[in-house]
């Protein structure tokens, strides 16, 4: 991904924004009981993931494969996006977006959301991205493992909200990152959920287009990182990022974090990092982009790998996040939107 200077959309919230007290609420029903570890899964899971992944080779064919059994064993609907597409240096590809969900007729959904593909580099073909985004997507499927219970039995045919994991393919550029030489299965996802409708009527309406059915995109991208820090990128989801702040302050109150290391920050990231997020937010998408800033010391080089990981902060980071998205779930009951309304 990259850096920009400002984020140059101007947008009117009219709207109310119903997530008002969320943040507030959250400290005071959080269950302070964790909800169980389990990092013999996740590393695993890492593990058949930390491999050269990038897009047309026997690496990214592999780790498509591992992730599309790990959903199913999850209990999980899962989809695969399949395309052909032209590149710089290499020409045509296929990419597939992998895609689980619980609960896919419900309503609306929360998106969760990493990158598979790892970076292409002619002098390095052993990269194989830690943080860029193998340890983002082991959490996912980590959060879907340690959740397992609650999805499967609470949390399934739930009718307001249903839970997509989202694992993008193609997110790296293949020469140099520009609006076309990147997130290539971002950009065909998207066109995809907008042009297909809900079959049936939802909240909002009768065929509902699919993109915006998606509540909340949370994209996760560079952790694993030795004392990461994350702020808020966006003001429609600032209450979301709250949240996240609030939950690592009750969890390491309870004694329940390793280090002191306080990686949710509650302040306003003051830019825009360009990332798999883009399309999205073009339909008007809400997004809460988790990707520490700045960014790790050893991205985009051969030292991302698992010997620079901190597991202290990953643990913690599965921790936090584990309980967010079961506060979110939990606490779901009408639909939240925040989405700019447009004057
Ligand atoms: C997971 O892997 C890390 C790094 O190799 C190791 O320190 C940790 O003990 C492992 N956890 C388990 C439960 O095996
Ligand atoms: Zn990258």
């Amino acid at each position: 991904m990259m850096v920009k200077g400002s984020f140059g959309y101007i947008l009117i919230i009219v709207g109310l924004i119903v997530v008002v007290d969320y943040a507030r609420s959250q400290q005071a029903n959080l269950h302070t009981t964790q909800l169980a570890d389990d990092e013999v899964h996740f590393n695993k899971s890492l593990e058949a993931i930390l491999v050269p992944r990038v897009v047309g080779s026997r690496g990214h064919q592999q780790v498509r494969n591992y992730l599309v059994t790990s959903l199913k064993a999850l209990g999980f609907q899962a989809e695969v996006d399949e395309f052909k597409q032209s590149v710089p240096i290499f020409g045509e590809l296929t990419f597939a977006n992998v895609i689980g969900y619980i609960n896919p007729q419900a309503q609306n959904f929360l998106a969760l959301a990493c990158h598979y593909d790892s970076k292409y580099f002619a002098e390095d073909p052993g990269f194989v991205g830690a943080t860029d985004s193998a340890v983002p997507c082991a959490i996912l499927l980590n959060t879907a493992k340690t959740l397992n219970n609650y999805l499967l039995q609470q949390f399934r045919n739930r009718n307001d909200l249903g839970l997509m994991l989202i694992f993008f393919d193609g997110e790296e550029a293949f020469r140099d990152w520009t609006s076309t030489d990147s997130v290539y299965g971002s950009r065909h996802l998207v066109t995809k959920l907008a042009q297909t409708r809900s079959p049936t009527a939802t909240s909002k309406g009768p065929g509902t287009r699919r993109i915006d059915r998606i509540e909340v995109l949370v994209l996760l991208d560079l952790i694993g990182a030795r004392n990461p820090t994350f702020s808020s990128f966006f003001e429609n989801t600032d209450g979301l990022h709250s949240s996240l702040v609030q939950i690592e302050q009750t969890l390491r109150a309870s004694g329940q974090l390793e280090g002191n290391n306080k990686m949710f920050l509650n302040r306003p990231a003051g830019g825009f990092t360009d990332d798999d997020h883009r399309p999205f937010l073009e339909e008007n998408v809400p997004v809460l982009h988790l990707i520490a800033t700045p960014f790790p010391a050893n991205w985009h080089t051969p030292n991302d790998n698992a010997a620079n990981l901190h597991w202290p902060s990953i643990r913690n980071f599965n921790r936090i996040f584990r309980n967010f998205v079961y506060e979110y779930l939990r606490r779901h009951s009408v639909p939240i939107d925040l989405r700019f309304h447009r004057r």
